[in-house]
C-alpha cells in the first residue's frame, strides 16, 4: 500500500478506526474522516504513534450534503489520485430526524453520503492507477424495503426499518456503481462487517439501546469488524473483483431482491436526484 493514498468516513470509532490503522499498517497515507475536530485528532495520533505513518484529518458532518461537497473538495486537493475510498460512516437513530436537506437522517448519511461522496471524489479515484471503492452495508440490507412512498418515514418511521432501508440503498449503489465502473480500471463492492462490538446504537435510547448494550460483550471486536473492509480494499485477489458483497472476507449472495435490475436503477436514478446530481 505504499504510495497510495485512502479516504476512511467514520474513522473516528469502531470499525472505521481499525480500518483506517489497518490500511495506515499497510503503508498507505490515510485520510481519516470524522465529525468531531477531538475525535479526529486522536484517531490521528493513535496511527502516528502506532503505526509511524502520517495520516490527514478531515472533519465533516456526512448528514449535511454541504458538509460531504466540502470533504470532497478537500480530500480531492488533498490526494490528486485516490486509491481507496471506504464509505463507513454510518448510525441508526431511535427517532426520526430531518437534515438541513429535507431527508431523513439514516438515508442522508447512511445512504445518501455514500452517494455524494463517490461521485464527487470520481475524478480523483480515476486519476490512480487502479481504485477500490468499499462500501459499508449491512447484512441488515436483507429486511430493506426502498419504500418509495415514503422513503422519509413521514407516515411510519421505525430505526430499524430506516436503518435496512439505508443499508439495502448501500447494496443497490454498489450494483448499480459496479456496472458503470465495469471495464475501467475502478471497482466498487459492499461489504457486511459481522455483527460488531462499537459505538454504534450509542445515542439511540430506549429498547434499541438497552438490547445492543445486552448484546455487546457477545459481538465481535471492532478489529475483527474491520477485516472485510480491509480485505475488500487492499488484498491482491481482490483486484478487479467488481459488484460483489462480501462477508468475512468472502464474497457471498446478498438478498434476492437487491439483484433487481430495476430496482438497482430506480434508486441510483432517486440518490443522484437527492444529491443534486443532473445526469
Ligand atoms: N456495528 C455493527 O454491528 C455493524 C454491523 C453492520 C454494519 N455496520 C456498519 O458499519 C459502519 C460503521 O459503524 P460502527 O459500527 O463502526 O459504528 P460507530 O462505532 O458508531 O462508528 C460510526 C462512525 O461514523 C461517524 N459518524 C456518525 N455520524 C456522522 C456524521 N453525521 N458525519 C460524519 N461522521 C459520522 C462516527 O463519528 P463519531 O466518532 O463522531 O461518532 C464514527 O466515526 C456503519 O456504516 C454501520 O452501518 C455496523
Amino acid at each position: 500500500m505504499r504510495g497510495r493514498n485512502a479516504l476512511v468516513t467514520g474513522a473516528t470509532s469502531g470499525i472505521g478506526a481499525e480500518t483506517a490503522l489497518g490500511l495506515a499498517r499497510l503503508g498507505a497515507r490515510v485520510g481519516v474522516v470524522g465529525r468531531d475536530p477531538a475525535r479526529v485528532a486522536a484517531t490521528l495520533a493513535r496511527i502516528r504513534s502506532e503505526t509511524g505513518a502520517e495520516a490527514d484529518s478531515f472533519v465533516a458532518d456526512l448528514s449535511e450534503q454541504a458538509g460531504v461537497r466540502r470533504l470532497a473538495a478537500e480530500a480531492g486537493e488533498r490526494y490528486p489520485a485516490l486509491d481507496i475510498l471506504v464509505n463507513n460512516a454510518g448510525a441508526i437513530f431511535s427517532e426520526r430526524q430531518v437534515t438541513a436537506d429535507g431527508f431523513e437522517r439514516t438515508w442522508a448519511l447512511d445512504h445518501l453520503a455514500y452517494v455524494l461522496l463517490t461521485h464527487e471524489l470520481m475524478p480523483r479515484l480515476a486519476a490512480a492507477p487502479s481504485a477500490r471503492i468499499v462500501n459499508v452495508a449491512s447484512a441488515a440490507h436483507t429486511r430493506g424495503r426502498i419504500d418509495f412512498d415514503d422513503l422519509d418515514g413521514a407516515r411510519r418511521f421505525s430505526a430499524m426499518g430506516s436503518y435496512s432501508q439505508a443499508k439495502f440503498g448501500n447494496v443497490l449503489f454498489t450494483y448499480a456503481l459496479a456496472r458503470r465502473l465495469a471495464g475501467t480500471r475502478m471497482t466498487a463492492n459492499a461489504v457486511h462487517p459481522g455483527v460488531v462490538a462499537t459505538g454504534f446504537a450509542g445515542n439511540t435510547h430506549g429498547l434499541l439501546n438497552v438490547a445492543w448494550r445486552l448484546i455487546r460483550p457477545l459481538l465481535i471486536t471492532p478489529e475483527k469488524g474491520a477485516r472485510t473492509s480491509l480485505h475488500v480494499a487492499t488484498a491482491p485477489e481482490v483486484a478487479g473483483v467488481n459488484g460483489r458483497y462480501f462477508s468475512r472476507c468472502r464474497p457471498v449472495a446478498s438478498s434476492p431482491l437487491s439483484r433487481d435490475e430495476a430496482l438497482q436503477e430506480k434508486v441510483w436514478a432517486l440518490s443522484r436526484r437527492q444529491v443534486g446530481i443532473v445526469d
